[in-house]
């Protein structure tokens, strides 16, 4: 791990992970600490975020590094037409690690191949999400006491869910039975169907989950992705499919948990965010000491 950038969640092994969610639990321990006093890493966010840039850059303060960077391209010079290529190479040159968002699939890659320092994805278009992911399994890890035999739910918008494609990548090592959930419009790929039948493992595709929801162990919901669909009608048409609320949740497992990696739109009733089962507000936590682990893991700190 140590400064290799980290790009897709499979650039990790599952060894990988659990180191991460290990160090990840020590950070939670004590997470203020002074192990990146001196260091400089920029956060460039090139599409919104609340959790993944905020969380990020609180894991980076608690450990005393300082951040750099922008939230929106605008504010940059690539709205007066610089490319990624010399906007990365230039960052690159005050930072130690860059941080980024991007709407383009595989531009993390790229940044990663033209960067003289490591580089995070911390989402790339549909593809990827993988420091999402590493706090998911820590999250699922913490609330289940494994990672193993556990039945997921994957809910909404699996077609564009990028933090559904890292997690499926990931919990692929895991035994993990999977059921998806979404409107027809919204399946997911086909690429990650084959994936998992490459390895023999166990996936269902429902349109609804009234009726099974009592076998999950985790329900992952999903906001349907408004910003990835080219024909708005589509997005009308399906963005109200799911919504989550107490009454489907009376016969669920004791410790079943519910996940989202927010934002939330309307596909969780709010009356469910005090239900013992609701998890999604602590797994956003969870997302500082999971990058303080990644961040630490990546720059060789102790
Ligand atoms: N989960 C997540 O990526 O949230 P943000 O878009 O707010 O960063």
């Amino acid at each position: 791990m140590k400064n290799k950038s980290l790009i897709s969640i499979n650039d990790y092994t599952k060894e990988d992970y659990i180191k991460i969610l290990n160090l990840a639990e020590e950070f939670e321990k004590n997470p203020t600490q002074d192990i990146l006093k001196g260091k400089v890493i920029a956060t460039l966010f090139f599409e919104p975020s609340t959790r993944t840039r905020l969380s990020f850059e609180s894991a980076i303060n608690r450990l005393g590094g300082r951040v750099i960077g922008f939230t929106d391209a605008t504010s940059s010079s690539v709205s007066k037409g610089e490319t990624l290529n010399d906007t990365i190479k230039t960052v690159a040159n005050y930072c130690d690690l860059i941080v980024m968002r991007h709407p383009l699939e595989g531009s993390a890659k790229y940044a990663s191949e033209v960067s003289s320092v490591p580089v995070i994805n911390a989402g790339d278009g549909a593809n990827q999400h993988p420091t999402q992911t590493l706090l998911d399994l820590y999250s699922i890890r913490k609330t289940q006491k494994t990672l193993d035999n556990l039945n997921l739910f994957l809910v909404g918008d699996l077609k564009y869910g990028r933090t559904v494609h890292s997690l499926l990548m990931a919990m692929s090592h895991f035994n993990t039975t999977f059921n998806f959930i979404s409107p027809v419009e919204l399946k997911m790929p086909n690429e990650y169907k084959i994936y998992l039948d490459n390895l023999g493992l166990k996936y269902y595709e429902h349109t609804d989950f009234t009726d099974i929801i009592s076998r999950a162990d985790v329900v992952y919901m999903t906001r349907v992705q408004r910003e990835r669909f080219s024909d708005p009608m589509e997005y009308e048409k399906t963005k109200n499919t799911y919504i989550l609320n107490n009454s489907m949740l009376v016969n669920t497992k004791p410790n079943m948990k519910i996940l989202h990696p927010l934002p939330r739109v309307n596909e969780i009733n709010v009356n469910v965010d005090e239900n013992e089962k609701a998890y999604y507000f602590t797994q956003a936590l969870n997302g500082v000491y999971t990058r303080q682990a990644i961040l630490a893991s990546i720059l060789g700190l102790k």
